[in-house]
């Protein structure tokens, strides 16, 4: 897999406040590409300010299909006042709370791809719970804990269409490597051991995987 965005989209995503460091991004892209061959949505969770959407967006423009983004715009554990990945920019004035919701809008707007995305503003296993159509990409990049980023996997995985893909960000093998704890590296090693996925690509911390094999179970809901 490879490809890159147009030098203007590849700008705007330098230029967006977030986490994900440009080879990353790179790799997250070439796969949405490939994916919205499929025809079907992208999926994200973990909009923060919208860099990585902007990817996403950019892939879905080429295919014709749409980005759903999921992110309550609160702010994970470690962005929170007082935390290493803390950004005094993202609180709301007058509220006292984290708001990325403007920030993303203002990205969004600005690199003009703002007809692609749909934003689902909530948390993601309130969303997942009613979620109910194939998607050709799940791109998991929000909550850091097991809690989080285990209900992701369970919520969100089994709706990755067959030869679409999984996409995990902050993958860290080694724990002296880690820097938000090793969920998203547990959440990995569920995906390739259900046997519903195979590893596509490694490129850092971004693992990207696809379906091949029969869909995980979607975890029993109660409403
Ligand atoms: C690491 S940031 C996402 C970074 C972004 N993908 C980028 O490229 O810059 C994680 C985001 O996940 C969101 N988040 C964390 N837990 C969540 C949950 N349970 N439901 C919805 N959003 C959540 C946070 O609000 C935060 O904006």
């Amino acid at each position: 897999m490879s490809a890159a965005p147009a030098p203007d989209v590849q700008a705007a995503f330098e230029a967006a406040k977030g986490f994900m460091p440009p080879h990353e991004g790179l790799a997250l892209y070439a796969a949405a590409v490939e994916a919205g061959g499929l025809g079907l949505p992208l999926l994200e969770i973990g909009t923060y300010c919208g860099r990585s959407t902007l990817l996403l967006a950019e892939a879905a423009r080429l295919s014709g299909v749409s980005v759903f983004t999921v992110d309550h715009h609160r702010g994970s554990e470690e962005q929170q006042p007082g935390w290493d990945y803390h950004d005094p920019e993202t609180v709301d004035a007058e509220l006292g709370v984290m708001d990325t919701l403007p920030l993303f809008r203002r990205t969004l707007r600005r690199a003009e791809l703002e007809e692609y995305v749909v934003a689902l503003v909530g948390r993601s296993p309130q969303i997942a719970a009613v979620w109910n159509a194939p998607v050709g990409l799940v791109f998991i990049d929000g909550g850091h804990t097991d809690e989080h980023a285990g209900a992701d996997y369970e919520g969100w995985a089994p709706h990755v269409a067959e030869g679409g893909f999984l996409v995990i960000h902050d993958v860290f093998p080694d724990p002296a490597d880690e820097f938000t704890g090793q969920a998203p590296y547990r959440v990995y090693l569920r995906a390739l051991e259900s046997g519903a996925f195979t590893e596509v690509s490694a490129t850092d911390s971004l693992r990207v995987l696809r379906r091949t094999g029969p869909a995980p179970a979607t975890p029993v809901r109660s409403h």
